[in-house]
């Protein structure tokens, strides 16, 4: 018996090949084959207790081959959607082909990306540095990669927190903060930012909630006065977070004039870039995405709209020296005289955040950027911003629809509103929750759903290169069809 069969150590290069060219078939025929299966289905109630049910972990390994097998029976049938050309949900891509590779190659090597003098520490500076220069940074600043905008986020407000608190933080928590501490955000933030500043334990209260104009942007007079009143009150403004690109609806809040607020202020410019950041790439946006580059620190995630496979995030902050004094924290056993020729190499990444071993993240980033290059992902997501477009002229063109506000980047809201009921709101909302269970159970696509203005609505994203115009118009047909049926009384009479 092989040693492979008892869930071996030692495979022949023999043995990684066979079991490699499945695993790569696999992949081929699972990526080839979403568009014709549906977009998600759920795993069935049985299979779903099967996993829950407790069993004890498998005592006696097996053949590597049976486990593929499983794979292929229990897991690859029963994906989110995420890959499919008509999914539209989240934020979430389809993966560049590449970056499932390089997740492999970077397995192989099983790099520890803590820092050290190895190439996988300089991919990942150098993926930093690509990053800088996209959105304009200064040559000082430093960044490192982390699981997505989430933590971008609160690895940058850590910073903000450090640099504006008016204590040595690192020595004294928050206890001892010169008037309490405050941050600001759109009304339309990210939940990630209200996480971080609890985490970082500022506390709810701590959240100013700025309200947005009719484009969802948070306004700046609003900003400005809520400033005012609290170092009125003795508190401590340290950081505003704005966004380059809500969550739900695609609203890019006024970053030039947030960011001269913030310095007359001397209060931290935190941009959540994390789904729109890469929109500069394009020439709708650039201009407005430049304003970028007056943030102290920005979230970008290559894992949304650079369709590298999950979780890659960036964390990017103007004053390296300042996110290193926020995280360094070197043990003696990985101290070292800082010789970049030596064995240790340059400053650890492990001194730049939270994590001490880390993933080689960067390589899957690095072989994308390589193998589309920027002007490869300008086209993407110009196509994306096309698409986005085609949905909401189907939508205005229909009768039985309706845009809900103007799109923005490539996020589309609308809801099934025939004429007769736009003056009912609340069936509205039933009737718009039920379409969308429909639409996601019918597996021909799958969107998801925000609430906007108080009212409950269907929300595409595409960030989908996969998707073709084909796609949004089948889409369009489809959610006019279910929202037709859906009012039809049961018997199928007319409705
Ligand atoms: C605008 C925005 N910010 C932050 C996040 C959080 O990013 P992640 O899920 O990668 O932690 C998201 C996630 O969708 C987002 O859309």
């Amino acid at each position: 018996m092989s040693d492979e069969a008892e869930g071996g150590w030692e495979w022949s290069a023999e043995e990684i090949r066979r079991v490699g060219y499945r695993t790569v078939d696999m992949i081929a025929d699972y990526l080839a084959s979403l568009p014709q299966r549906p977009a998600f289905r759920p795993v069935p109630p049985d299979l779903a207790a099967e996993f829950l049910r407790g069993t004890p972990p498998p005592e006696t390994g097996k053949e590597a081959g049976a486990v593929l097998d499983e794979f292929a029976e229990v897991v690859a049938p029963y994906p989110f959607g995420q890959g499919h050309p008509r999914y539209w949900g989240f934020v979430n891509p389809p993966p560049t082909v590449i970056g499932v590779f390089a997740e492999a190659l970077a397995a192989a090597m099983n790099s520890s990306c803590g820092g050290g003098n190895h190439a996988a520490y300089y991919v990942e500076r150098q993926v930093v540095e690509w990053f800088r220069q996209l959105v304009g940074f200064p040559s000082g600043s430093m960044g490192l990669l982390v699981s997505g905008g989430s933590v971008a986020t609160l690895t940058a407000l850590a910073v903000a927190r450090h640099v504006k608190a008016g204590v040595d933080v690192r020595a004294e928590g928050v206890q001892r903060c010169d008037g309490r501490l405050v941050v600001y955000m759109g009304q339309e933030g990210h939940s990630c930012i209200r996480k971080a500043v609890e985490l970082l334990g500022l506390g709810r209260d701590a959240i100013r909630t700025i309200p947005v104009d009719e484009h969802y942007r948070m306004v700046v007079t609003e900003l400005e006065s809520a400033l005012r009143r609290d170092r009125d009150e003795g508190l401590r403004p340290i950081a505003v977070a704005a966004s380059a690109g809500t969550v739900n609806t695609g609203a890019i809040d006024p970053l030039r004039e947030i960011a001269a607020v913030c310095r007359e202020h001397d209060v931290w410019l935190h941009v959540d870039g994390s789904y729109g950041g890469p929109a500069i790439l394009t020439r709708r946006y650039r201009a407005e995405l430049e304003a970028i580059a007056l943030a102290d620190s920005l979230a970008l995630d290559p894992h949304k709209w650079l369709y590298v496979p999950a979780e890659a995030g960036l964390a990017l902050v103007r004053d390296g020296e300042a996110l290193r004094d926020t995280f360094s924290l070197v043990p003696p056993y990985i101290r070292s005289a800082g010789n970049p020729t030596g064995v240790y190499g340059l400053p650890w990444f492990s001194e730049y955040g939270v994590q001490q071993t880390r993933g080689f993240r960067a390589l899957k980033v690095w072989m994308a950027l390589k193998h589309h290059g920027l002007s490869g992902y300008a086209r993407a997501i110009e196509h994306d911003l096309a698409l986005a477009d085609r949905l909401a002229r189907l939508v205005r063109e229909s009768e039985s629809l309706e845009l809900m506000g103007p799109p923005s980047l490539s996020i589309v809201c609308f809801r099934y509103a025939p004429p007769a009921l736009r003056a009912d709101g609340d069936r509205l909302d039933a009737l718009n929750k039920a379409l969308l269970e429909r639409i996601q159970l019918g597996g021909e696509a799958f969107l998801s759903s925000t609430v906007m203005g108080g009212r409950f609505v269907l929300r595409a994203c595409v960030v989908n290169p996969r998707s073709k115009e084909s796609d949004i118009d089948l889409f369009v047909g489809l959610v006019e069809r279910l929202g037709a049926e859906l009012l039809r009384p049961a018997g199928g009479g007319p409705g």
